[in-house]
């Protein structure tokens, strides 16, 4: 039997996403799907992130009701089970409570480029998490699932992403222009940084 892909010429069962929990003391990421265990319950910590003004304005969310919540977690399952995304919960290690998500799906599977993706509720913003969580899912993409290239988006206006950008080691490679619709509104351009397997990995430090 062949192990090989016929149009990659990494073995086929290199870049697959497997569910795994990380574990970055003060919080874990932990894969998004039907059996996730979230204090107050899921679907409903799923419908209240949808609700958040910042994150409906930067990065719209499909889960508005529990119908919608529950087919989101849907899709999580399925594309954990067939290793094509990996869609985590940044959840409290200590209370369980939901703080936000990280997310990566392959952008191109044979040639390992992948896109990278973050939003936090409100009282989880301004203390580096997106950043430590965004180097967290980069680096166990390189290390397990074999990412080459891995991609990251903002609109052009979305500061706070940038810096998170940055100081997560994605330099700035280019503006898309009118490469995204906004919710209900115009397509905008984006932003598009990028890190290499290749390049080195810096640790953020969490809370003291
Ligand atoms: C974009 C978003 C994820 C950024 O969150 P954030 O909390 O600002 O980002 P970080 O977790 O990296 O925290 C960085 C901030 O915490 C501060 N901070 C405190 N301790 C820190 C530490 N140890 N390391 C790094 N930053 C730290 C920094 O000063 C920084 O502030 P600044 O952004 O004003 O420079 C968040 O604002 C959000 O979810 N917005 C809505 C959805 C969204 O825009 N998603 C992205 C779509 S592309």
């Amino acid at each position: 039997m062949s192990t090989s892909d016929p149009f990659t010429s990494a073995p086929a069962d290199r870049r697959v996403f497997r569910p795994t929990v990380l574990d970055l003391g003060d919080v874990r990421l932990r894969p998004w799907g039907r059996a996730l265990d979230i204090t107050g319950g899921v679907v409903p910590a799923l419908v209240a992130a949808a609700a958040d003004p910042e994150i409906a304005h930067w990065n719209p969310l499909n889960t508005a009701d529990p119908a919608a919540a529950e087919a989101y977690l849907d899709r999580c399952d399925a594309r954990w089970a067939d290793g094509s995304s990996a869609a985590f919960a940044i959840t409290d290690a200590a209370d369980g409570t939901l703080l936000g998500n990280a997310y990566l799906q392959w952008n191109n599977r044979a040639d390992g480029v992948v896109m990278v993706g973050y939003w936090l509720l409100a009282a989880a913003r301004g203390r580096g998490l997106a950043t430590r969580a965004t180097t967290a899912v980069t680096r166990w993409a390189v290390d397990t699932a074999d990412a080459r290239r891995i991609e990251l988006y903002h609109f052009v206006d979305n500061d706070r992403s940038c810096r998170v950008a940055v100081r997560a080691g994605f330099p700035y490679e280019g503006t898309l222009r009118a490469s995204y619709r906004r919710a209900g509104g115009d397509y905008t351009d984006e932003h598009l940084h990028a890190r290499l397997a290749t390049d080195p990995f810096t640790d953020h430090p969490g809370p003291a």
